[in-house]
């Protein structure tokens, strides 16, 4: 489904990327660990053109998309949780979740709704605060609307950038549960996430990243009992506590 090869980019003249290459595959899950730094967030925001390209090629669904601009790649369906959530804090959950349609406002209206309901139904806690302020909401319900409403965008591809960043562990715990059921209905993701163990145990494939550098790849089981990779990412305990 995606395919990057090459990909440099990078802030003004400094090149942070160095030549990414890594595909994802139509209902794959697919995570990229690495330590504090490696250029993780650089690559997912040079995916959704937040970040020029200084060189290299992104191919989604065997088209060249390398040119695009970013509100192209969202209409593609590539749609981003961006870091920070990002909501419109005066605007109401149900208001927010609105505007997240915008990309299908073409689409039927029995779309839509069906759409919210899946939203409301994966996370209920919504339903109940739908005429709440978002900025009135805890970090975890602001959370779960940030990734409620870049569903109601129909992602055929969801880049997800820490999401579970800040948050409790409990509400960490649902997040991840909540991926899970969104990866048996079969949606792509890109998962970037600090629980490397975690991620690793959702993903069917992993990168691990090094400045600016793909450094290994694998079926993420693989990569989970890499001595290696849980020295540099996971430890011990944190293999041997799940
Ligand atoms: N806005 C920016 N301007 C200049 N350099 C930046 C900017 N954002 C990030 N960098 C640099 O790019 C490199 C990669 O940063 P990036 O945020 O992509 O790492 P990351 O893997 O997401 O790290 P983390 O795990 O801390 O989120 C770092 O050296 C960082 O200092
Ligand atoms: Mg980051």
């Amino acid at each position: 489904m995606l395919r990057i090869e090459g990909l440099k980019s990078g802030y003004g003249k400094s090149e942070v990327l160095h030549g990414v290459s890594m595909s994802i595959n139509a209902g794959q899950v697919v995570t990229i660990i690495g330590a504090n730094g490696a250029g993780k967030s650089t690559l997912v925001n040079t995916l959704s053109k937040l970040l020029p390209i200084m060189s290299g090629r992104i191919e989604f669904d065997g088209r060249d998309i390398t040119a695009l601009s970013a509100s192209d790649v969202v209409d593609l369906g590539i749609i981003q949780v961006p870091e920070g959530r990002k909501l419109f804090g005066p605007l109401t959950v149900d208001e927010n979740l609105t505007l997240g349609s915008y990309r299908v406002r073409h689409a039927p209206k029995a779309e839509l709704t069906d759409r919210r309901k899946f939203v409301l139904d994966l996370f209920p806690r919504l339903a109940e605060r739908a005429t709440q302020r978002a900025a009135t909401l805890s970090g975890g319900e602001q959370q779960m609307v940030a990734l409620g409403r870049a569903l109601m965008a129909g992602p055929r591809l969801l880049l997800l950038d820490e999401l579970t960043l800040g948050l409790a562990p409990i509400v960490i715990d649902e997040m991840f549960e909540t991926l899970e059921r969104l990866k048996r209905e079969g949606l792509t993701m890109l998962l970037v996430e600090q629980r490397a163990d975690a991620a690793l145990a959702l993903a069917d494939h992993a990168y691990v990243m090094a400045t600016g550098d793909v450094v290994a790849e694998g079926p993420a089981p693989d990569l989970r009992n890499d001595e290696r990779v849980r020295k540099a990412y996971l430890g011990e305990s944190d293999i041997t506590s799940d």
